[in-house]
């Protein structure tokens, strides 16, 4: 049975949640789901952006027919050629063969490669930067956004009516759960950390083009934001455009720590509870602690976007770095993470090296400052350490002010 949704007057939301998958890309942990957003336009023409992932074609698929109501369907504009948005092209280009695909060139290039068997001739319409598109009532024109999130992704911009179609920018995991907009929506207790995720682990290498974006987008026309995942923006979109300012410019959101630890037997834990009831005493709001032998690292990789301290606490494993403190600086320094300040544990029983592994990778990361006080514990901690540690804990919450 289709499900489609009013936004207004002329414009369907088609799109469905995935509540079976687990990993995003494969290798994100996402136990809440997440939306793929489809939009389509009932003009004088007929419009359809994006269409939506392999999971919910069947779907997808009822609620573009549903949606059409027997109409053609005039163009399909893709703004972003990821297949979680755009593996039902050749589903839609065989129902419906009239359809003109409207994207720039890299991007109808991309749709070659992952549709090498369709016959694209004389289907396209390539379109450029600031190309309009009257649909009617509605004109759409045409922003290029290259690496927001890979190198083909536009924008479109509907003028009359202020409707950003903003591709993966803004987007959020978590499914839906038939509220569409996020002022329908406890946003900041339900979907903020989610909001947070989906940018530190999908765009958050790509802050610069983030800002690049921001400034020849028109964002003081734009009423409404209409992202490919999670929820559509129709009020405050100040707090979301100022979550991606500080995100896109790497500022923490907070002036608060985090503690993110790997502990074999317990002694490293030891030290990541004992820090944190510290800096709880010293006043500290909003502290985490996260073992990241069990929190998904794209949890680890959201919240360090979060915050302005980072204290890493891992023992040394076989003269190398812990297997997961390796993976998890790994993903801060693939995502671009920087401007923060870090306090170091490390831990050792025979050849203590994890403090020196930890600063040499930490060194290659710029605007990465690591406090002064530092400690390796030598198996378990003792009371030289509980002071070091109290030190350390001063030394934060005075970092913060
Ligand atoms: Fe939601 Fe970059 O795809």
């Amino acid at each position: 049975m289709d499900i489609i949704r009013r936004i207004e007057e002329g414009l369907l939301y088609i799109g469905a949640d995935d509540r079976k998958i687990d990993k995003f890309e494969s290798t994100i942990s996402i136990p809440n789901g997440v939306s793929y957003n489809s939009y389509l336009f009932l003009d004088e023409k007929t419009c359809l952006l994006d269409t939506a992932d392999q999971d919910v074609s069947k779907q997808f698929l009822e609620n573009l027919e549903a949606g059409l109501s027997g109409r053609k369907l005039d163009y399909l504009v893709i703004n972003h050629m990821e297949p979680d948005h755009a593996y039902n092209i050749g589903e839609v280009l065989l129902r419906h063969p009239e359809t003109r695909i409207v994207s720039n060139s890299k991007a109808l290039l991309f749709l070659s490669q992952f549709f090498p068997k369709l016959d694209l001739a004389g289907k396209t319409v390539a379109v450029k930067e600031g190309d309009v598109l009257s649909l009617g009532k509605h004109t759409l024109s045409f922003y290029l956004t290259p690496m927001v999130h890979w190198p083909e992704v536009m924008m479109t911009f509907e003028k009359e009516d202020g409707l950003l179609f903003s591709a993966d920018a803004f987007g959020t995991f978590n499914t839906l759960d038939g509220n569409l907009f996020a002022d329908d929506t406890d946003f900041s207790s339900r979907y903020l950390e989610s909001a947070r995720n989906y940018y530190a682990n999908i765009v958050g290498k790509y802050g610069a083009q983030v800002q690049m974006a921001f400034k020849k987008l028109p964002v003081s026309s734009i009423k409404m934001i209409l992202p490919l995942h999670g929820p559509i923006w129709r009020k405050d979109i100040p707090y979301i455009l100022d979550k991606y300012q500080h995100w896109s410019t790497y500022s923490p959101e907070e002036k608060a720590a985090s503690l993110f630890y790997c502990s074999m037997y317990g002694n490293t834990e030891n030290a990541a509870r004992l820090l944190a009831s510290m800096l709880g005493e010293r006043g500290m709001k909003d502290i985490h602690v996260l073992d990241l032998c069990r929190s998904g690292m794209g949890e680890a990789v959201g919240e360090s976007f979060r915050v302005s301290n980072l204290v890493l606490l891992a023992p040394t494993y076989n003269l190398t770095l812990y297997p997961e403190m390796d993976t998890y600086l790994t993903d801060i320094l693939r995502m671009g993470l920087k401007n923060r300040k870090v306090s170091l544990v490390a831990n050792g029983t025979w050849a203590p090296v994890e403090m020196k592994l930890m600063k040499e990778k930490l060194s290659t990361v710029p605007g990465m400052e690591i406090l002064p006080t530092d400690l390796t514990i030598l198996s378990a901690l003792t009371e030289k350490d509980r002071e070091v540690l109290g030190k350390m804990a001063d030394e934060i919450v005075s970092s913060l002010r």
